[in-house]
C-alpha cells in the first residue's frame, strides 16, 4: 500500500476532505500519515484504524518518507515546502488545495470527470504536482461540462454569487454574527406586526453603517448586502478571481492554442458554502435547448439539469438546495434575445465539495489504480 502524508486535515477543507474520503473508505486502500504543525506527537485523527502518532508538517526528512502527499494546509506552507522537498529529491505525488502551484508549468489542475483526459496523459508524461482548481472555475467545469467537450462554446461570462466560506471558516461565522445583529437591532419592532417597515429599514441600515458591525474578515457588511470584489486587486481591472476564470479553465481542459475566453464580474454574497453562477455562453452555432440541456445532463455524474420552470428552479436550484451535497443543479437555460447562438445558464455548486476536496481525494483514488 502507499504510504499518503495528510497535511492540514484539521482545517474546513481538510474537515470535508476527512469526512468524503471516510465515507468513501479510501483509508482501506493507503497507509495514512497524519502531518501537523502544531501537533507532534499527539494521537492522530479517528480513522477506524491504527495510524502513527502525529508528524511534524515542517520535517523534510518524515514528508520525503511519502509516496503520495495531500496538503490541505494552505499556500504558505505549499510555497515555503514545496520547493525544499522537491530539492532533496522527493520523488513523490505532491496533491495540493492551494492556489500556489496551480498555473506552474510543472503542474496539472485535477478535475477527472471535465479532464481525466490530461490527467492520464500527464501521468504517463511523469507529472507528479496536482492541484486543486479553483471553486469557481470547477464548479464552471463540472456544470457546462457537455457543452465545452463538444467544442461548442465559442466565449462565456460568468457572474458569480460566492459564498462566504470562499473566504474561510471565520468568514462564515462573521456573515452569521452579522445576520443576528441585523435582526437584533429590529427585533421588537419586528415583532409588533404594526411597527413602521421605513423605520425597521431606517435601523438595519444604522446598524450596518455603525462600528457595531463585526467586519474583521470581510472588511465591510456582507449579511444584508454583497461585495462585489474577490481576491486580490491586478493591474488590467480585474480581480484575481476574475482572471482565474478563463486562465484555469484553458488549462483544465488542455486549451494551449485556441483559448476559449471566459471572463466577468465576481460577487460575494450572503450565501454558506454554494457558490452559483450566471452564465452567458456564445455558442459557436444554433443548437434546440432540448439538445443543449441533453449534452450537459449526459456530461457527468453530479449534473443536474433543472427544467427553466419557476418551481422547479425555486426548489432546486438554489444554495439551500445544493449544499452539502455533490450535485451541481444547472438551469435558467435558455437562447438570450442577442440571437440564438446566445444562451444563458444558471448553476449553483458546495464550493467545499466539488469545490475544494474532492477532485483531490478523486486525484488519490486515480494514483492508486
Ligand atoms: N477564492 C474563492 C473564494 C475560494 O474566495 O470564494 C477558493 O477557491
Amino acid at each position: 500500500k502507499n504510504t499518503v502524508g495528510l497535511v492540514g486535515w484539521r482545517g474546513m477543507v481538510g474537515s470535508v476532505l476527512m469526512q468524503r474520503m471516510l465515507a468513501e473508505n479510501d483509508f482501506d486502500h493507503i497507509d495514512p500519515v497524519f502531518f501537523t504543525t502544531s501537533q507532534t506527537g499527539q494521537k492522530g485523527p479517528e480513522i477506524g484504524k491504527d495510524i502513527p502518532l502525529l508528524q511534524d508538517a515542517k520535517d523534510i526528512e518524515s514528508l520525503k518518507k511519502m509516496d503520495i502527499i495531500i496538503t490541505c494546509q494552505g499556500g504558505d506552507y505549499t510555497k515555503e515546502i514545496y520547493p525544499q522537498l522537491r530539492k532533496a529529491g522527493w520523488k513523490g505525488y505532491w496533491i495540493d488545495a492551494a492556489s500556489s502551484l496551480r498555473m506552474d508549468k510543472d503542474a496539472i489542475i485535477v478535475l477527472d470527470p471535465v479532464n481525466q483526459n490530461v490527467i492520464k496523459q500527464g501521468l504517463q508524461d511523469g507529472v507528479k504536482t496536482f492541484v486543486g482548481g479553483n471553486c469557481t472555475v470547477s464548479l464552471m467545469l463540472l456544470a457546462l461540462g457537455g457543452l465545452f467537450d463538444k467544442g461548442h462554446i465559442e466565449w462565456m461570462t460568468s457572474m458569480t454569487y460566492q459564498a462566504a466560506s470562499g473566504g474561510g471558516a471565520r468568514h462564515m461565522r462573521e456573515l452569521i454574527n452579522q445576520m443576528g445583529m441585523l435582526q437584533g437591532a429590529v427585533a421588537g419592532e419586528l415583532a409588533d406586526p404594526a411597527s413602521a417597515i421605513l423605520d425597521i429599514d431606517r435601523k438595519v441600515a444604522e446598524k450596518m453603517r455603525s462600528a457595531d458591525m463585526p467586519v474583521d474578515q470581510f472588511g465591510v457588511p456582507l449579511a444584508g448586502s454583497l461585495i462585489p470584489y474577490i481576491d486580490a486587486q491586478l493591474d488590467n481591472g480585474q480581480s484575481r478571481e476574475e482572471w482565474k476564470a478563463q486562465a484555469e479553465a484553458n488549462k483544465i481542459l488542455g486549451n494551449t492554442s485556441n483559448i476559449i475566453p471566459v471572463d466577468g464580474l465576481c460577487v460575494r454574497i450572503g450565501a454558506m458554502r454554494c457558490h452559483s453562477q450566471a452564465f452567458t455562453i456564445k455558442l459557436n452555432q444554433d443548437i434546440p435547448v432540448a439538445d443543449i440541456e441533453g449534452l450537459l445532463a449526459e456530461h457527468n455524474d453530479w449534473v443536474r439539469v433543472i427544467a427553466n420552470d419557476k418551481q422547479a428552479t425555486m426548489e432546486q436550484l438554489t444554495p439551500t438546495a445544493a449544499t452539502g451535497t455533490l450535485d451541481i443543479p444547472v438551469g435558467r437555460i435558455r437562447k438570450l434575445n442577442m440571437g440564438p447562438e446566445y444562451i444563458s445558464a444558471f448553476s449553483v455548486g458546495d464550493q467545499l465539495l466539488w469545490g475544494a476536496a474532492e477532485p483531490l481525494r478523486r486525484m488519490l483514488r486515480i494514483l492508486l489504480e
